[in-house]
C-alpha cells in the first residue's frame, strides 16, 4: 500500500482509540512552559504534565542543553560490563533525594520495565537467601503498572487485563480503596479505610504467606482515576509485610520526582518500602527512563560469589543510556535550582481549593486530591460507563485545557511549575467543560 508521508494509517498508536483519533486527529506541534501549541496554533493549557512526566514544564533550557551536548560527546555507551561517568553521577545524586536505605538504583527505561525490574528482584532475592518458596506477587484491584506481562498481572484494571491470557501464574490482588462512601470530596489523605491493608492478612491466609514474595502498590493510583490511599493504610501495608517477611514495593512512577510535595511519595507517607519504581519526572519525560531503587540489604544479598560473576541476569540495551543519564541530570538540576521537587507543597492548599469548587456542579460526583494531583469524579451514563468522561476530554481540549480521563474522572497533574493563573486557568475551564456536556 503506498501512502504519503502525512497519511495517519500506519501508526498504530498506544491506549487510543485509532479510529476515531484519525478520523479528528489532536496534533502538538511545539511546547513550551505551562503550554501546548497545535498544528493549528491553538493554545493548550497542559494539566497534566504532558502524561504525568513534564513535572518541570516544557522545553526546559537545562534539559535541552544537556541533551545536545551528550549527543555530540558520547552518543551510547554499552549497557552491560562497560560504564561511563554520568550513569554513576545520576545514580549517586538520586539515592540522596529518596529517604532512608533505598539507596542502589537500576535503571530502566520506563515505568513498565521499572515494573519488571522491581518484580524479578524481588523474586530472585527471596531466592538466592533460599526461600526460592516465595514467588507469589500481590497487587491491588484497580492499580497501574504498566503494560509488559509482570506489570500486567500486578494491574488490576480490567480492561488491560483481560485480551492477555493467564499472564502470570500465581498472581493475586487486594480490593481497591476506591469509592468508600465516607470518603467522597475528601480533601487531602481520605480518613476512613486503613483497614483495608488487612486484606493482606487475608491473602497470607489463603496462600500461605512463605508463597508470597511481594506486594507492590501506587501510594497514589493516576491511571485508574485518582485514588489517593486512605490514611494509616500504607504504614499498615508495611506492618504486614514485614510481620510475613514480604517486600513492599511503592510504584512512585507518578508519585516520584515532586508531585506530592516531597521528592518522593516515601518521605510524604513516611513509610518506607523494600523498592520503589520511578520513571516520568525523572527526565522530565524527554527521554524515556526509569530507575528502581532497592534498599541496601538486597543490593547486598546479591552481592557474592565469585566477583565476575554476574549477579543479576537482568538489563536493558538502553539501562543507564548516556543521553537518558543527560536529560535527567538537567531535569534535577532544574528541580534543585527552582525548587520544584517541594513546590507543590506550598501550592498545594490553592490547588485544593480550586478542583474542590468544582463540587458544586451537578454532574461532580466526587472530588479528590493530594500534593498537585486532582481527580473529578463525573457521573457515569447510565449503562455506558466512560462515555461522558471521554466527550469531556475532548471538549476540554477543544477549549484549550489538556487534562486526562480514565473512566468518567478527569485527572488533573500540572507541572511543578504552575503558578495559581494557571491552575485558575485549568479549573475554570473545566467547570466550562463539564457545564457545557450532556
Ligand atoms: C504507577 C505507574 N506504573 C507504571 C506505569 C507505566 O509507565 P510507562 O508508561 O512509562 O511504561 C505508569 C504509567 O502511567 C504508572 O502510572
Amino acid at each position: 500500500m503506498s501512502r504519503n508521508a502525512n497519511s495517519l494509517d500506519a501508526y498504530w498508536m498506544p491506549f487510543t482509540g485509532n479510529r476515531a483519533f484519525k478520523q479528528h486527529p489532536r496534533m502538538m506541534a511545539s511546547a513550551d512552559g505551562m503550554y501546548y501549541r497545535t498544528v493549528d496554533g491553538r493554545e493548550i493549557i497542559d494539566g497534566i504534565s504532558g502524561l504525568w512526566c513534564c513535572n518541570a514544564g516544557h522545553n526546559r533550557p537545562r534539559i535541552v542543553e544537556a541533551i545536545r551536548k551528550q549527543a555530540g560527546e558520547l552518543d551510547y555507551s554499552p549497557a552491560f560490563q562497560i560504564g561511563h561517568h554520568k550513569a554513576f553521577e545520576l545514580a549517586n545524586r538520586l539515592v540522596k533525594l529518596m529517604p532512608g536505605a533505598l539507596d542502589h538504583v537500576f535503571f530502566t527505561n520506563s515505568g513498565s520495565e521499572s515494573v519488571e525490574t522491581a518484580l524479578k528482584i524481588a523474586v530472585a532475592y527471596h531466592r538466592i537467601r533460599g526461600e526460592g518458596g516465595r514467588v507469589r506477587l500481590i497487587g491491588r484491584e484497580k492499580g497501574y503498572h504498566g503494560v509488559n506481562f509482570g506489570g500486567t498481572a500486578v494491574g488490576g484494571m480490567a480492561a488491560n487485563r483481560k485480551m492477555f491470557g493467564t499472564l502470570v501464574a500465581g498472581v493475586d490482588h487486594l480490593r481497591h480503596t476506591h469509592g468508600i462512601a465516607d470518603n467522597r470530596f475528601s480533601r487531602g489523605e481520605p480518613e476512613h479505610g486503613a483497614d483495608y491493608a488487612d486484606d493482606l492478612e487475608r491473602l497470607c491466609q489463603l496462600h500461605d504467606p512463605s508463597t508470597i514474595a511481594a506486594v507492590i502498590g501506587e501510594p497514589v493510583a493516576g491511571s485508574a482515576g485518582v485514588i489517593i490511599q486512605p490514611k494509616g493504610y500504607l504504614k499498615r501495608l508495611r506492618e504486614i509485610c514485614d510481620r510475613h517477611g514480604i517486600l513492599l514495593i511503592f510504584d512512585e512512577v507518578i508519585t516520584g520526582y515532586g508531585r506530592l510535595g516531597k521528592p518522593f511519595a516515601v518521605e510524604h507517607f513516611a513509610v518506607e518500602p523494600d523498592i520503589v519504581t520511578t520513571a516520568k519526572g525523572l527526565t522530565n519525560g524527554v527521554i524515556p527512563m526509569g530507575a528502581v531503587f532497592v534498599q541496601s540489604n538486597i543490593y547486598d544479598a546479591f552481592m557474592q560469589g565469585p566477583p565476575t560473576a554476574i549477579e543479576l541476569f537482568h538489563g536493558y540495551t538502553y539501562s543507564g543510556n548516556p543521553m537518558a543519564c543527560a536529560a535527567a541530570l538537567g531535569t534535577l538540576d532544574t528541580y534543585e535550582e527552582e525548587g520544584l521537587l517541594t513546590r507543590a507543597s506550598a501550592l498545594a492548599g490553592y490547588f485544593e481549593d480550586a478542583v474542590h469548587s468544582l463540587r458544586d456542579l451537578p454532574l461532580v460526583v466526587d472530588v479528590r486530591n493530594l500534593g498537585f494531583i486532582g481527580g473529578i469524579e463525573l457521573a457515569p451514563i447510565a449503562g455506558e460507563p466512560a462515555k461522558r468522561g471521554f466527550a469531556a476530554y475532548v471538549r476540554a481540549f477543544e477549549m484549550g485545557l489538556l487534562a486526562r480521563t480514565t473512566g468518567d474522572t478527569f485527572a488533573l497533574a500540572p507541572s511543578l511549575i504552575a503558578e495559581k493563573k494557571h491552575i485558575d486557568i485549568m479549573v475554570d475551564t473545566l467547570r466550562r467543560v463539564i457545564t457545557a456536556i450532556d
